[in-house]
């Protein structure tokens, strides 16, 4: 059997919407966009929703709507993917990184804390970016309340959670999208929704919202998006120097037709974690399955399994590849910031400044996990991961010469 990582989830009605759009003589940035950040917005639960062509567009238009220049200094998770940080060195600002909880393996608030006041002195610390790690959002009341501590503006790198949600200590659930200044989410190929390509991002301030827009097509003035239409004026300033970031129609058909069906595809997901969670639990003795924390709905977006490497002949690399020979394909989310030859060479982090991401990263294997993935190709990945480890149980490596 062959088990991708990812399967997209596109039917008829996605085909439909491009094919619309395709007639429609408007291909790009247009009134369906724009219909896709309102019902975006009103899914979150946001105020506002810019729609841009990727999550990392909509980080880096974050900070730079949240006034992040030259010099600041930007709080940002070592594990995390490339984009959380190289965002902030987009705008010539310093990400520090954070360690991580060992748990959720998010930002760790009490590291975010320690970081903060390491870096106060001087006022160029500006913003944190927790990053919400395969779908289960961060602790984000106890790190907005160290943001306000610190005078920090708290962005989220939502790419993982369409939809999840928190609860508060007085039991409010909160949407992913509605717990810091700016959040950002990716449609990427692979993402809980998809345009193949795209992002979003959302905040209730109405003035960064404008600025993102704004930006997001390259500093021209309002509602220069249209000027090729017979209501649009052809009359437009450049009030700054922005970017190309706006998104084409033909991907906002995709993304509301997608909008329509995020909670099946939430269900979907919490059906295949469910399965794997039953699954791999007989093989506890060899990998640890990601849980839901009290207070915490994932949106599944990685179903990340730690390997007890103590128990294996083999490593994380090989385990990989011998589900492989079995048709299978992993991932791995991540090897963090702080191991990277940019961030070693650039601001001399060593592996043990993060103990607890540079301790988890060699264990980490993410599943497949995907809307509509069938039960029998679950069944057959922990059937795989269970012979993979009994085959490697450290319990058979032939005895030591001398002994
Ligand atoms: C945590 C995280 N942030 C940001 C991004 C960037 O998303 P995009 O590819 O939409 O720019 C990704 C992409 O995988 C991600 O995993």
């Amino acid at each position: 059997m062959n088990v991708p990582y990812f399967r997209p989830s596109i039917g008829e009605q996605e085909r439909a919407a491009v094919n619309g759009v395709l007639d429609s003589g408007w291909l790009t940035t247009g009134y369906l966009t724009r219909r896709f950040e309102t019902a975006f917005a009103a899914y979150t639960g946001a105020r506002h929703a810019v729609a841009v062509n990727s999550c990392t567009a909509a980080l880096h238009l974050a900070l730079e709507a949240a006034g992040i220049r030259e010099g600041d200094i930007v709080l940002v998770p070592a594990m995390t993917f490339a984009a959380t940080a190289e965002v902030v060195r987009y705008l010539g600002a310093r990400p520090v990184l954070v360690d991580c909880d060992p748990v959720t393996l998010c930002a760790d608030p009490e590291a975010m804390w320690q970081t903060a006041r390491t870096w106060a002195a001087g006022g160029r610390l500006k913003a944190m970016m927790p990053m919400h790690y395969g779908g289960q959002m961060a602790d984000v009341f106890r790190l907005k309340a160290i943001a306000d501590e610190f005078g920090m503006t708290m962005i989220e790198d939502a790419a993982h959670t369409l939809p999840a949600h928190i609860q508060d200590a007085e039991g409010n659930w909160h949407a992913a999208g509605t717990t810091a200044a700016i959040t950002c989410f990716s449609f990427y190929a692979n993402k809980c929704i998809t345009t193949g390509e795209g992002g979003m991002l959302v905040t209730d301030d109405e003035q960064i919202a404008g600025r993102a827009q704004m930006m997001s097509l390259h500093g021209l003035s309002k509602n220069a998006w249209n000027r090729f239409e017979a209501k649009g004026s052809w009359y437009y300033e450049i009030v700054d120097a922005g970017f190309k970031y706006n998104l084409t129609d033909i991907a906002s058909a995709i993304g509301l037709a997608q909008l329509e069906k995020a909670e099946r595809f939430w269900q979907q997901r919490r059906e295949v974690a469910a399965r794997y969670e039953a699954g791999l639990t007989e093989w506890s003795e060899y990998v640890q399955t990601p849980r839901e924390i009290a207070g915490r709905k994932s949106s599944w977006h990685l179903y990340p399994i730690r390997l007890h490497l103590n128990r294996l002949s083999i490593d994380r690399a090989q385990f990989i590849e011998e589900l492989k020979q079995r048709g299978i394909t992993c991932s791995v989310h991540w090897m963090p910031l702080h191991l990277h030859p940019y961030y070693r060479r650039t601001y001399g982090y060593r592996v043990e400044d993060f103990p607890v991401a540079s301790a988890e990263w060699p264990r980490l294997i993410s599943l497949p996990i995907f809307p509509g993935m069938r039960g029998e190709e679950v069944d057959y990945v922990c059937r795989s991961i269970g012979e993979v480890a009994a085959a490697h149980h450290r319990g058979t490596l032939p005895a030591p010469a001398c002994a």
